[in-house]
């Protein structure tokens, strides 16, 4: 099948679909800029993932902080960053009832800024932080960014960004609203994601042994792609879903 067949078949998926969930990983939000994880380009080509290990953040507090300040806060502040059509395309499918809820595995924040009201942060958000010591929970824009690690105003502690570390655990709500949004929906689509992080790659399979039909869009195969996925479509995640969403019979 080629890919104008496949973009006509999701779209008579979409248009007939009563529950989407939309699964994003950082290939979602390349088109807005911000480089994904891994393969070309990758941010962990260039920086080493340990700085984001939570260990090293409590223990090398100064060197951990380097990297973050870097990668998460002077390059969005640096950079235009916007969400592109594929985050409006997701919170216009909301808005029109077709799609429930969006679990995103990116810490960005760009389908809150795009307007999407459902969704389900797995890994956090770097639009928040939280103080170690006493819990407070403050948005990113009131932080005083530099370059020493911040510092919780009320009571003195290590503020971290709200995301998660390697070795902290999920967020126990967003834990279990994935896994029941997987279970209940019809329709579930991977976009850009490599499926190499767990346990958040473990939500397709949950969708796909409930009778989701999955569809995924990236730029090259992923995990998922010979193991659960039923219609792939190669391609930028904003230029498919746009297609796809010209094609929907309203
Ligand atoms: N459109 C669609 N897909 C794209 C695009 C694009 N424009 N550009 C890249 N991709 C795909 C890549 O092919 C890859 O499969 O996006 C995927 C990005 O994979 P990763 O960088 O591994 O990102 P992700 O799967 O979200 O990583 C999961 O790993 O480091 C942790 O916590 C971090 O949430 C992240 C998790």
């Amino acid at each position: 099948m080629n890919q104008d067949e496949q973009i006509k078949q999701a779209a008579q998926i979409v248009s007939k679909a009563k529950n989407i969930v939309a699964f994003t990983g950082a290939g979602t939000s390349v088109e807005s800029g911000i480089p994904p994880f891994r393969g070309k380009g990758g941010i962990w080509n260039k920086y080493d993932p340990d700085s984001l290990d939570i260990d090293f953040y409590y223990n090398h507090t100064k060197e951990s902080w380097k990297v973050i300040r870097e990668v998460f806060y002077n390059f969005f502040n640096n950079n235009d960053i916007k969400p592109n059509k594929g985050h409006y395309i997701l919170a216009k499918w909301e808005k029109e009832g077709r799609l429930m809820s969006v679990i995103t595995q990116n810490i960005d924040n760009l389908h809150a800024i795009a307007g999407n009201k459902t969704i389900y942060e797995f890994h956090g958000n770097s639009a928040r932080f939280v103080c170690t010591k006493c819990g407070a929970k403050i948005k990113s824009d009131k932080v005083e960014i530099t370059e020493d690690p911040p510092i919780c105003k009320k009571c003195g502690g290590l503020l971290k960004p709200d995301f998660i570390f390697f070795g902290e655990g999920i967020p126990q709500d967003a834990y279990f609203n994935s896994v029941q949004a997987a279970k209940h929906c019809d329709v579930f689509i991977i976009i850009g994601t490599s499926g190499q992080v767990s346990p958040a790659n473990m939500i397709p399979g949950i969708a796909k042994s409930h009778g989701a039909t999955i569809i995924e869009i990236n730029r090259e195969p992923s995990a998922y792609t010979d193991r659960i996925t039923d219609i792939y479509i190669e391609g930028k995640s904003g230029e498919i879903l746009e297609a796809i969403d010209g094609l929907i019979t309203r």
